[in-house]
């Protein structure tokens, strides 16, 4: 049986099991088929910038993640979407998808549209918090009649509808409006609210006032009357209007995540701002008390500043899923492409896959991987144990669909004491990795992976290393190149870099790399630093993309494992209820 068909029925059964009644799964109806083919229909598949399995709409712009969150066993997901068009615009829209296993989506009606004057132009970013006796509500910006950013509320029409399908705006809306000092268009995007030992709840709000990023925090005793703390929870003059703010505690013990309201010894806490097309963020230390965030180190405006990701990514949201105790990051990556192009598509953006997020051992910086449920996606393993790469080598991954891919790979350096000096604290990363890139033999490293390539090599995105001596450290360079990523050209084929924070003569240098058609999202050091970028072959697409990796420093280093899956496709905005599936 075709593998997607497969999954529709064991999503179709999923559904059942955990919504409405489980029957015999065993046989595939008439109508199961049918279904399926006119879900296959909409799906422009021949489309080869399409991806299998990461979280798209089938058609139209989509970018923020909006309120993810987990509630009565259902996974949710709104985005900021427009249904307009492939390309943003007035009449933004929370889009809403729900999932049981965290991999297969299914398309609901929209959860908020413009319709009342403080929102009758857009239903901007937002967040959801759970109200004590599970009661889920949301927060967003409303554009308003007047175009200024106003935060109102909606809550659930019906709370024992199992996917929370209708949501009802609060007829006291808007709860905050630009206090003095701020500009109508620089007041937006609430973060999740937590609640202080007193039960007072508070909220932080995106904006830009005396040249300098803002976390603008709002009080309130019953969610409905906020009040405007006198102080930010936070200001930056090193950056620009914050956007998509998130603010949450990190166990400083565990990988565990732990609620937003939890403010105590045992947690740190991370302030990320979206800005100037990145998510930078900072750890620190929380007052409750004193609604003071005393961060380790401000912002510098940098390239030394901590990103989420060191590639195309931005607005990220976490939320903690009370089911598996993990906080969970949410992630837009927006297109490199032109908007012809997309208009040509008819879609633009998609959602990074979710990842796990926690504080590393050593507290200074985040630490995130694929949600584990990706694995349930997995096929076809391939593995390799102790592969000599002597310099200038390259072997071809073999056995796989290289367009679908996850794969996980140990490098080993044998002779590390003979890599070569660079004083890095003078340089920006990326800069190296621009100007050294994949085709520059140095001597430990370009080492890493050839992605949707061709078998000439003309096309390659290349995710590699390079490892320096700098003040009698080593230091682990890990890179992005799109560089040859395609023959098309109007790309933005940047190349992206950063630093990993490992030390390469205690630990093996390793490296995952999901491959979904048009993205390739890196993480490097075990997820200590992470790298998405947006590609499109003209001719690596579908069979006809390949998979290497490859040595081209003088040092030669050891594949001490390489692991890589065939990823099967996962229905993702099917657009279906409980209903269409009872016939499973
Ligand atoms: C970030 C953002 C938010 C805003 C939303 C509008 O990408 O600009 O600040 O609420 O997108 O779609």
């Amino acid at each position: 049986m075709d593998k997607s068909l497969l999954f529709f029925v064991g999503f179709s059964c999923f559904l059942l099991i955990h919504g409405v009644k489980a029957e015999d799964c065993n046989h595939l109806t008439e109508t199961d088929n049918t279904r399926f083919q006119s879900f296959k229909a909409l799906v422009p598949e021949e489309q080869p910038y399409r991806t299998a399995y990461h979280f798209q709409s089938l058609k139209n712009w989509l970018n923020d993640p909006n309120g993810p969150m987990y509630y009565n066993g259902v996974y949710h997901l709104f985005y900021q979407y427009n249904p307009h068009s492939a390309l943003f615009g007035e009449g933004m829209v929370w889009a809403h998808s729900a999932s049981y296993d965290f991999i297969n989506w299914i398309s609901l009606d929209h959860a908020l549209v413009p319709s009342e004057p403080f929102d009758a132009i857009s239903c901007w970013s937002g967040s959801t918090t759970i109200l004590p006796g599970n009661k889920p509500v949301i927060l967003y910006t409303g554009i308003d009649a007047n175009y200024n950013q106003v935060q109102n509320l909606a809550t659930p029409k019906n709370r024992s509808d199992p996917l929370l399908v209708e949501w009802v705006k609060y007829s006291g809306n808007p709860l905050m409006t630009p206090p003095n000092g701020v500009n109508g268009d620089n007041f937006r995007d609430p973060t999740t609210a937590w609640q202080g030992p007193d039960g007072t709840w508070k909220v932080v709000i995106g904006s830009y006032s005396n040249k300098q990023g803002v976390a603008i925090l709002y009080q309130s005793k019953d969610f409905v009357n906020w009040t405007m703390h006198p102080e930010p929870l936070y200001s930056a003059s090193k950056t620009t209007m914050w956007e998509c703010p998130d603010f949450f505690p990190v166990s400083i013990t565990s990988t565990n995540g732990v609620d937003a309201s939890v403010a105590n010894p045992s947690v740190r806490h991370v302030m990320k701002a979206s800005f100037n097309s990145h998510d930078y963020y900072i750890v620190g230390t929380y007052d409750n008390e004193q609604e003071k965030f005393l961060p380790d180190a401000d912002f510098t405006g940098t390239s030394s500043d901590l990103r989420i990701d060191y590639g195309k990514f931005y607005a990220s949201k976490t939320f903690f899923d009370s089911k598996t105790n993990r906080r969970i990051l949410w992630a837009w990556v927006n297109e490199s492409d032109s908007s012809e192009d997309d208009k040509q598509k008819g879609w633009s953006g998609l959602q990074a896959i979710p990842r796990k997020v926690w504080l590393d051992r050593a507290g200074k910086q985040l630490v995130q991987w694929p949600v584990e449920e990706l694995n349930n996606l997995r096929d076809n393993q391939v593995d390799i144990y102790g592969k000599h790469l002597a310099r200038g080598s390259i072997f071809e991954v073999s056995g796989i669909t290289a367009s679908q891919v996850d794969t996980e790979i140990m490098f080993e350096l044998p002779e590390l004491e003979e890599t070569g000096f660079m004083d890095t604290s003078l340089v920006d990363p990326h800069l190296i990795c621009d100007r050294q890139d994949s085709s520059v033999t140095g001597k430990y490293g370009p080492f890493g992976l050839f992605a949707l390539a061709t078998k000439d090599l003309k096309e390659r995105t290349a995710i590699f290393f390079r490892i320096f001596r700098s003040d009698n450290r080593y230091v682990v360079l890990m890179c992005s190149e799109q560089k040859r990523s395609s023959l098309r050209n109007n790309l933005d084929k940047t190349t992206y870099g950063a630093f990993v924070d490992i030390d390469p003569h205690h630990e093996m240098v390793s490296l995952r790399t999901l491959i979904d058609h048009s993205i390739i999202e890196s993480f490097g050091g075990k997820g200590k630093t992470c790298i998405t970028a947006r590609v499109y072959p003209k001719l690596a697409i579908n069979n006809e993309a390949h998979l290497f990796a490859f040595n081209n420093g003088t040092m030669s280093v050891t594949i001490s494992s390489l692991h890589a899956w065939s990823m099967n496709k996962a229905l993702i905005n099917y657009r279906g209820s409980l209903e269409d599936t009872e016939s499973c």
